[in-house]
């Protein structure tokens, strides 16, 4: 499965035996191009990026460090190998082998899973786009600039499926993904958190550990498909989100590590004195978290849904560690709780769970951001500063399912329009706080140096020292 670099588009699919497939994607090739330079990173095209750039696809060794100008990266089509013998491990075709190609009767079901996927690749470089100019470092720069490239690539695997198994369809689909724009009042994303804007950096860190998670769980879920194209990309993908988690997490834990020194060195607690000393406060720091979550939360959609009952039967779309359940894995007739709205109290009730799939992965995914949380709060337990951060309850903020509609405090208490209207400064990022943040956005371009919110990180890239030119900058 070696990847050829000699082809225009890099693949380890064998590209160059399917010359219809490999004309139709090198005429996409310079519509992406257009597109990366029309809202990919602003002003980025002629910096020297130290990136990493797969060289196989192998769990060890995949990546080659080196600077690269972002337009040249190499995007291209990578799968991991097929397994030998693989079998369809859920759902009513359970037992049999793999499809290698679409299954006419799921056709279209399947390309708007692809779609959907696809979207929010180039929607999160658009949401990211003004970031690089007000980057805290050049170490975090490099970061952002991997996270886009990465992201542009998620864009061109799920492209490759499109066009080498749905045809005209998936070609034009090709297309209208470059179309879309994130925040567009008439060719919008898809889904909703796609839309938001990532105006900081704090927004960017909190995006990458909550959004990118998402995108962490959809893909384990695809990559459990029956559909072994779709499968194959996405876990190569994966390996390639773990690094945007890790961004997000050592960054907001970076955040964090600076406030509790200015804190620690001011004795105190009081925002307004962590924010003269150009720190975050910890009470903005989790109304940021607060929204990003519950934004987040919503991407798995409805509590209760007969799609994702028909995708997980139809052998599409599996549940995250499909393979490691212990169950039938057609969940005919077992169970799973739902959380139930009845008035002012929350309560659950037991649904079937083929229906209550997104709920499950929602909930799967709550657990693992309360792991990522809980390895902050080390940080700040270790402080002493009695405070700590906290994921507000799944019903806070929500906009999609039982609590749509209702308005439901961080602890879980389901709130009168005063009451939330009185807590919500307090649980929801301000206009203050949004000021407050972007006035800490100045760039900061010396090699070693970093922006006075964010302490630098414990370890380089690639072994490299942290005062490395991690991007070196056009003039
Ligand atoms: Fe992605
Ligand atoms: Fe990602």
């Amino acid at each position: 499965m070696a990847i050829d670099y000699s082809t225009k588009i890099p693949n380890n699919v064998d590209l160059a035996a399917n010359k219809t497939l490999q004309r139709a994607l090198e005429q996409w090739q310079p519509h992406y191009l257009d597109w990366w330079r029309e809202v990919g990173p602003e002003a980025s095209t002629a910096h020297e990026v130290y990136l990493r750039t797969a060289v196989s696809v192998d769990a060890k060794g995949w990546a080659h460090f080196g600077y690269v100008k972002m337009p040249d990266y190499r995007w291209g089509i990578f799968l991991t190998p097929p397994e030998p013998d693989r079998k369809i491990a859920f759902g009513t075709h359970r037992g049999q082998p793999v499809w290698n190609e679409v299954p006419g009767e799921y056709r279209s079901t399947l390309r708007r899973i692809i779609v959907t996927q696809g979207d929010t690749e180039p929607a999160s470089v658009e949401q990211q786009r003004a970031l690089g100019q007000t980057c805290p470092s050049l170490y975090d720069l490099r970061n952002l600039y991997q996270v886009n490239v990465e992201e542009g690539r998620h864009l061109w695997a799920m492209v490759y499926l499109l066009h080498a198994y749905f045809g005209r369809d998936g070609r034009e689909e090709g297309e209208a993904l470059l179309q879309r724009r994130s925040g567009d009042a008439d060719k919008p994303r898809i889904l909703g958190a796609f839309n938001e804007k990532t105006p900081d950096w704090l927004s960017f860190f909190m995006f990458t550990f909550l959004t990118d998670r998402d995108g962490k769980y959809q893909l384990a879920a695809l990559a459990e498909s029956g559909f072994d194209p779709l499968a194959r990309t996405t876990r190569f993908m994966l390996t390639e989100e773990a690094h945007h988690l890790f961004v997000g997490e050592s960054g907001v834990a970076r955040i964090i590590a600076r406030t509790l020194e200015v804190m620690k060195e001011l004795k105190t607690d009081d925002p307004g004195k962590v924010r003269a000393a150009g720190a975050i406060d910890l009470p903005t720091l989790q109304r940021y978290l607060n929204f990003h979550f519950s934004v987040t939360l919503d991407l798995y959609g409805s509590e209760v849904s007969s799609n994702a009952a028909s995708f997980y039967s139809a052998g599409l779309k599996g549940r995250f560690g499909e393979e490691k359940i212990a169950d039938d894995h057609l969940l005919a007739d077992s169970s799973y709780d739902v959380p139930r709205l009845d008035g002012t109290a929350i309560g659950v009730r037991h649904e079937k769970a083929q229906l209550a799939l997104n709920e499950r992965l929602r909930d799967d995914y709550i657990a693992d951001c309360q792991a990522g949380v809980d390895r902050w709060n080390k940080l700040v337990d270790k402080a002493q500063v009695g405070q700590r951060l906290t994921l507000p309850h799944k019903g806070f903020h929500r906009k999609i399912g039982a609590f749509a509609g209702a308005q439901v405090s961080p602890t879980g208490k389901v709130l009168t329009a005063p009451e939330w209207a009185a807590g919500e400064r307090q649980w929801l990022p301000t206009d203050d706080d949004h000021a407050f943040v972007q006035s800490l956005m100045k760039p900061v371009t010396a090699v070693g140096k970093y922006a006075s919110y964010i302490s630098p990180p414990r370890v380089g890239i690639d072994n490299q020292p942290l005062d490395f030119a991690y991007v070196r900058l056009s003039a």
